[in-house]
């Protein structure tokens, strides 16, 4: 790296005008700096600031190691006390400080000596030094000691408490981008609270590193201090370590604390206390932290430090997963079939698939893989509740995904000048599917802050599409005896278990009943295929078919409901009604007339009706409302029956794209609601409780798509007449195409797609199959299984009576 002696006038007014305004937010706001100035962890990588310099050949403190090499990156002196040798002092040394690229010593007072369960922990019993607190003294000949003693065999020297956490490898990436031979005093600054402040004799410019997370001082910081301990421990104001220390550095290598916002996230104090670190570890704080403080119970830097382990697995796993990939996409590059063993190649096909949300290729439709709605609730088809709160597991499966996904957008926010924040989740989609992970689809708010150049706040609305691969099959023993807290073996299984849980459901549990548990684990491997912005698609519009044959009084409803949704609202879309005869000819004058009505009060909407003088057949019906339109449009086909709001439209138009997409939503089926309500119509069409109705699972009559890809099926089977069968025929051609074709069917509950209740005649002209699948439609609307087994209970209950 090269030696910068020249100034930066640039920097040094940014430096400026940084500190001027961190100062005035400090006297306001006590002791947080506030990012509203710029200085980062690059600017003291880059610039030259007005208070130091590089150290010159007059600065006396000799030649240090050669640079570079691992062993003498970092020494670090740990301060502790006899009362903390067999707990904190060994919890450091067995985790953390086995790790360090340098040296670890911990300093205690006179006579202290190591316990008997670590009789090998490197250990100073400092002469003359005693445990009490203050410990001003015991930390002042510690870094004298240390010069001494590793002065010229170190880069960095480390003052740590025998309370904080270092992540070693961050710690070497961060002071390897640091230039070691500089005069550095690096920390988190402080200057005291506004009542301290006063107290604590610091002139409106000095500040000191706040001791608790660590301070890091380069070879020419630790010689000054170290010569001039004899003063400084003399001229002590307070009975803070910190400042003193903070004190002597500014005295005698003349230069403070590191002035940097980003210095509180790398060296992270929470200020809980007791509380601090003992709950969940998986928050972004924790994440983006070199040195993690304070660590009160010691139980909890073997936690810490397992979990860093996890993340570090889920790293590595995920790299495998990246090599997995490379290798499928090279194989297929070469000629030869055999440069894979049959195993590897199994492997590799596998793992190796580029993240997609259409790896799995289902057979029939009863293998489609059908998502789970998710907006502060899950809509989920699969369960008898259709609409449940989202449980915990899931809940945390979301938040990782999330902090993930952000962390991933944020990855060059610093270089961009500019952060993006996670707001909530408005709604989203998830999945599982066994063979490859789990996906997830998310509508995002954020919120995008600009801090270079014009600043600027706006809300964003993102749409992300995740997978979370898994990443091979591990077998692993879990111990169901009592663990002894220090066995640093000990992984947490559990945070590597979570969302596999929702996978396996209860086979887990069963099979961590027997020692080895089969156990996938999902994570890192998250894939973010793209994301896009919202407005993009909102205009596309969507073309209303709806066949019918009387029923003027629901068709009326279904008409109210087209203007309040779609056409009040000037939403784009049309409508073509497909009209059959009905037994009196009185229904169709009324129908056409309706239409005739609709047409003329909104002249900008096409709206449209053919008649067809035949018996009904919605196959027959939808084909000729198809053919009005061209290869390019987006066709939605409707019944009578159902309501829907605006957001359902949104969803249409999300999930319908041209040559990729079919859109299949599963329609919320009202029971009966003289049973559900005792009044002949329901209060709310939209209210989704399991007492209210169902996710009408086998229905596939409502779907949209684009007439390109409908024609591409082949279009619908239209010697299929009556009603029934038309859907599921079209719908398993969809699914045949696309193991081959790009397209994918998705299919997921639609809230705001709801069949209303209508008593279900099937007519006897039926065909058997047609019949047995009217009739199974009717029993599945009657009521739900609770309200009939309430009245069954009822009526047994009357009848003994
Ligand atoms: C820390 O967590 C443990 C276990 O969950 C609990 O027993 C203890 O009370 C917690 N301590 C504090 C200070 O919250
Ligand atoms: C500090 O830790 C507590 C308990 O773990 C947590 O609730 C709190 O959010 C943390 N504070 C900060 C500023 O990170
Ligand atoms: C295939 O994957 C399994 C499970 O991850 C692994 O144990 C095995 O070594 C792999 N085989 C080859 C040939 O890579
Ligand atoms: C779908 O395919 C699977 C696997 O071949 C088969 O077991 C299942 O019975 C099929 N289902 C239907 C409805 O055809
Ligand atoms: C942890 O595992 C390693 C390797 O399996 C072993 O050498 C070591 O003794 C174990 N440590 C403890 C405390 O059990
Ligand atoms: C035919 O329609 C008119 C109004 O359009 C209505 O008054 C009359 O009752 C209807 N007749 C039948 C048989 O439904
Ligand atoms: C259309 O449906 C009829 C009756 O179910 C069936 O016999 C015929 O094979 C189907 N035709 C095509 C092309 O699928």
């Amino acid at each position: 790296m090269a030696r910068r002696r020249k100034w930066n006038p640039a920097t040094v007014t940014s430096f400026a005008v940084g500190f001027i305004l961190g100062h005035l937010l400090l006297h306001k706001e006590s002791c947080s700096l506030r990012p509203t100035f710029e200085t980062t962890a690059e600017d003291l990588r880059t610039a030259a600031t007005p208070l130091e310099r590089s150290p010159g050949p007059e600065d006396d403190v000799g030649k240090g190691p050669n640079r570079g090499k691992t062993e003498d990156l970092l020494f670090v002196g740990v301060m502790t006390a006899q009362k903390y040798l067999d707990t904190r002092a060994t919890a450091v040394y067995r985790t953390w400080g086995k790790k360090i690229p340098g040296k670890i010593v911990f300093f205690s007072s006179e006579g202290s000596k190591a316990p008997d369960s670590q009789p090998d922990l490197p250990l100073v019993a400092l002469p003359d030094v005693d445990d009490s607190y203050p410990p001003q003294k015991k930390s002042f000949l510690m870094l004298q000691y240390m010069w001494e003693k590793y002065g010229r065999s170190f880069e960095w020297f480390l003052r740590a408490d025998d309370d904080v956490y270092i992540r070693p490898d961050k710690m070497e990436s961060f002071l390897r981008s640091v230039d070691s031979q500089r005069r550095l005093f690096i920390g988190q600054a402080g200057r005291g609270n506004q009542e301290e402040f006063g107290l604590l004799s610091l002139e409106y410019d000095e500040n000191f590193c706040m001791g608790g997370p660590g301070v890091i001082m380069s070879r020419f910081t630790l010689a000054k201090v170290a010569q001039n301990v004899r003063y400084c421990l003399k001229n002590l104001y307070t009975t803070h370590e910190d400042v003193e220390l903070g004190r002597c550095v500014q005295k005698f290598a003349g230069i403070p604390c590191t002035w940097s916002y980003e210095m509180q996230t790398i060296f992270y104090h929470n200020g809980s206390g007791n509380a601090a670190f003992n709950g969940s570890l998986k928050k972004k704080e924790i994440h983006r932290a070199i040195t993690l403080h304070p660590i009160k119970d010691y139980h909890n830097m073997y936690r810490i430090h397992n979990y860093f382990k996890m993340l570090q697995v889920r790293e590595e796993k995920f790299n495998r997963i990246q090599v997995q990939r490379d290798i499928l996409a090279m194989a297929s590059l070469l000629q030869e079939k055999e440069v894979l063993t049959e195993e590897e190649s199994n492997n590799v096909t596998l793992l190796g698939k580029p993240p997609g949300l259409t790896k799995f290729r289902p057979i029939n439709y009863s293998e489609l893989l059908t998502w789970d709605f998710l907006q502060r609730s899950i809509y989920s088809p699969s369960k008898f509740n259709p609409r449940m709160k989202i449980g915990s597991s899931l809940q945390e499966g979301l938040e990782d995904v999330v902090r993930e996904v952000m962390d991933m957008i944020n990855m060059y926010s610093k270089q961009r000048g500019r952060v993006i924040d996670f707001k909530e989740i408005l709604y989203g989609y998830t999945r599982y599917d066994p063979l490859h992970g789990v996906d997830y689809i998310l509508d995002m708010l954020l919120v995008y802050k600009k801090y270079r150049g014009r600043k600027m706040t706006v809300p964003v609305r993102r749409h992300a599409y995740l997978q979370q691969q898994y990443t091979g099959v591990t077998i692993r023993e879990i111990h169901l005896e009592k663990e002894s807290p220090s066995d640093i073996n000990n992984t947490d299984s559990s945070s590597l278990t979570v969302g596999i849980k929702n996978v396996l459901g209860k086979s887990i549990n069963k099979l961590s009943r027997n020692l080895p548990a089969l156990l996938f684990s999902p994570h890192s491997p998250l894939a973010l295929s793209h994301t896009e912005s919202y407005e993009s698609i909102n205009d596309k519009t969507i073309n209303f078919i709806l066949p019918l044959s009387g029923r003027f009084d629901t068709f009326r409803r279904f008409v109210q409901n087209f203007e309040t949704v779609c056409l009040n609202n000037r939403e784009k879309v049309s409508l073509m009604v497909i009209v059959f005869p009905s037994e009196q000819e009185n229904t169709t004058q009324r129908i056409v007339d309706t239409i005739r009505g609709l047409q003329k009060q909104y002249p900008n909407t096409q709206i449209r009706y053919v008649s067809l003088y035949e018996n009904f057949a919605r196959a027959r019906a939808l084909s000729v409302g198809a053919t009005h339109y061209e290869s390019r449009d987006l066709l939605f086909f409707i019944d009578v029956d159902i309501v829907w709001r605006t957001e359902a439209l949104r969803r249409i138009r999300r999930h319908t794209l041209s040559g990729a997409s079919v859109y299949y939503p599963i329609v919320f089926s009202e029971f009966d609601p003289q049973r559900v309500y005792r009044q002949g119509v329901s209060p709310d069409n939209f209210a989704i409780t399991e007492r209210a109705g169902y996710w009408r699972q086998y229905g596939f009559g409502i779907c949209s798509m684009y007439k390109s890809d409908l024609e591409k099926v082949g279009g619908f089977n239209t010697s299929i007449v009556g009603w029934g069968k038309e859907d599921v025929d079209l719908f398993e051609k969809f699914v045949k195409i696309m193991p081959e074709s790009k397209l994918r069917i998705f299919r997921a509950p639609d809230p705001d797609l709801v069949h209303v209740y209508h008593p279900v005649t099937c007519n006897s002209k039926l065909g058997e199959e047609q019949m047995a699948m009217c009739k199974a439609s009717r029993a599945d609307s009657y009521s739900s299984m609770n309200l009939l087994e309430e009245e069954l209970r009822q009526r047994a209950h009357n009848g003994v009576r």
